[in-house]
């Protein structure tokens, strides 16, 4: 796992000990490196933060109920003997490289990862990024070692990065409101200040940065996004999954290429 916490745009995060961890003698070495500011109870009230813990570290969002880093469903997705949706969706390669722009909890980024792909996830929120990149390594090293997490947004990352960087762009914004549905696996982010949702010159951004294909979650009655400049998506997925597709024009000369 490789970790880059060094672009924060957000408020700085706290970290803080558990009861049973409060004499650990390595807690301000661990807020140094992660570059969080180390306070002891009560814990802020107002910003979102991490305890270590015997069991890992615990995210605290004011509002939410403080969590454990959990696989979510991708525990199903692994122990399921068919390829993964987005592997099919995004046609993947051995080894490709793609950016994962809303890392969150980092389901979707291990699906990538163990289905063969290189990742660099992208997570705007220093606390979200630092909970997913230790969680991750905790549960999977094999696919963390495939993860570069980096804390950045990802309108700046696209915007200054050169043509063809990766082989592909993935974008899972929070749902819009309203219809977020149920699911308990991103509850937190339910608690936190909204983001926006994808702009047009994002996703102009992402095409260009893209060498093969671009790919934006809908949520299930989103229609998806049409912007001016930008061949019409695609419509894939699963039953449950939706995505817009946006094909390179490279990608299709790469893919009748001979081998
Ligand atoms: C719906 S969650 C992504 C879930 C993720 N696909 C998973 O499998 O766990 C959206 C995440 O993207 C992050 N995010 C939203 N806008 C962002 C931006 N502009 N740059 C980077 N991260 C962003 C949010 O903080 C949140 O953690």
């Amino acid at each position: 796992m490789c970790l880059s916490l060094t672009t924060m745009s957000e408020p700085v995060f706290y970290l803080s000990l558990s009861r049973a961890r409060r004499h650990a003698p390595d807690a301000a070495l661990w807020a140094a490196w992660l570059g969080a500011e180390l306070v002891s109870r009560p814990l802020p009230p107002d910003r979102p933060g991490l305890v270590l813990t015997h069991a890992g570290l615990r995210l605290h969002v004011p509002g939410a109920k403080p969590t454990l880093w959990h696989p979510g469903l991708t525990h199903r997705r692994v122990r399921s003997r068919q390829p993964d949706t987005l592997g099919l969706v995004l046609a993947l390669r051995p080894d490709e490289w793609v950016l994962d722009g809303t890392l969150g909890m980092g389901h979707d980024a291990r699906m990538l990862a163990r289905a063969g792909a290189r990742v660099l996830g992208l997570e705007v929120r220093p606390a979200i990024a630092t909970f997913t990149a230790l969680g991750l390594h905790g549960l999977d090293p094999g696919a963390a070692r495939r993860i570069t997490v980096q804390c950045a947004d990802h309108r700046t990352w696209l915007a200054a990065a050169p043509d063809d960087a990766v082989d592909h762009v993935y974008l899972d914004p929070m749902f819009p409101e309203g219809d977020e549905g149920e699911s308990t696996n991103l509850a937190p982010f339910r608690h936190l200040p909204r983001l926006p949702r994808v702009s047009a010159a994002t996703l102009r951004h992402a095409l260009r940065v893209a060498r093969r294909h671009v790919l934006l979650k809908l949520a299930p009655s989103e229609p998806a996004p049409h912007p001016e400049g930008m061949p019409p998506p695609e419509l894939v997925g699963s039953k449950r999954q939706f995505y817009a597709r946006w094909t390179t024009p490279a990608s299709g000369a790469l893919q009748s290429d001979p081998p």
